[in-house]
């Protein structure tokens, strides 16, 4: 079921999602080669503690922390440890919700680690331009697939391929809400957009094959060939003038 929000509650969307996006940037900005992801999740945490807001992952399904950490070839789900230290090189994807007078904000980055590959940072740029490519094609009157094609298209061009087993989703008072917002599929297909709609779209690409394993902690999602994959996401509003990023500082 779609629920739709009124402009009052997409006031509160915007709340939650500039904690959610404050502390995604406050991450990013430790990411540095010598700091484990443990001390990057306790600044997460600590940023969206002190707004007055909740870390949204921490207890979901009984996930153990405030974000998620993926390193390299880990695609999503990388739970952060004491005992995983940043590298040199290292893209590290981080994914932040924040619950906020009972709204969530869900977003998403890649972040380099010092000096990286320019295939690394192509592969990066590439994903971020892609989410971009996918908010523009989310206007009123348009339909899922074409965000999905927007993403998948932009992507495939340029060499690399769109995990499938993954999406985007509806976000609102849950963190997961219909629709599914797939980052594959075709134009004009699909849930069509309404004004009042709100979409976590979250492309999640990989350098080679798009299949995926998930490790025995029940939670970590590596890319099945050990290549790199890089993740990006924004919560956004459908609206009668366009989409309106909500996860933003
Ligand atoms: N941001 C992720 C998503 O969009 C959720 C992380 S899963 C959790 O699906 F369990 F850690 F919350
Ligand atoms: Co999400």
């Amino acid at each position: 079921m779609i629920v739709l929000k009124t402009s009052k509650e997409l006031q509160l969307m915007k709340e939650a999602g500039a904690v959610a996006a404050g502390a995604l940037k406050a991450a990013g900005e430790a990411v540095r080669p010598g700091i484990t992801t443990f001390e990057i999740d306790r600044i997460a945490r600590k940023f969206i503690e002190d707004a007055g807001a909740y870390p949204t992952f921490l207890g979901y399904n009984g996930y153990p922390a405030a974000t998620c950490i993926s390193i390299n070839d880990v695609v999503i789900h990388g739970i952060p440890s004491k005992s995983r230290t940043v590298k040199e090189g290292d893209i590290v994807s981080i994914d932040i919700g924040a619950t906020y007078k009972g709204y969530v904000g869900d977003n998403a980055a890649t972040f380099a680690a010092g000096k990286i590959s320019p295939e690394a940072k192509r592969l990066s740029d590439t994903t971020r331009e892609a989410l971009y490519k996918g908010i523009e094609a989310a206007v009123a009157g348009n339909r899922v697939g074409d965000i999905a094609y927007a993403v998948q298209s932009y992507c495939e061009e340029r060499g690399y391929s769109v995990v499938r087993t993954f999406t985007g989703h509806g976000v609102g008072t849950q963190m997961h809400e219909d629709p599914s917002v797939p980052n594959f599929g075709t134009p004009g297909r699909g849930q069509r957009l309404i004004p009042g709609m709100t979409i976590a779209i979250e492309p999640m690409i990989n350098m080679g094959t798009h299949e995926v394993v998930q490790l025995s902690d029940g939670w970590t999602i590596k890319t099945k060939d050990g290549k790199l994959s890089a993740h990006f996401e924004n919560t956004i509003a459908i609206t009668k003038d366009g989409p309106v990023i909500l996860t933003k500082v």
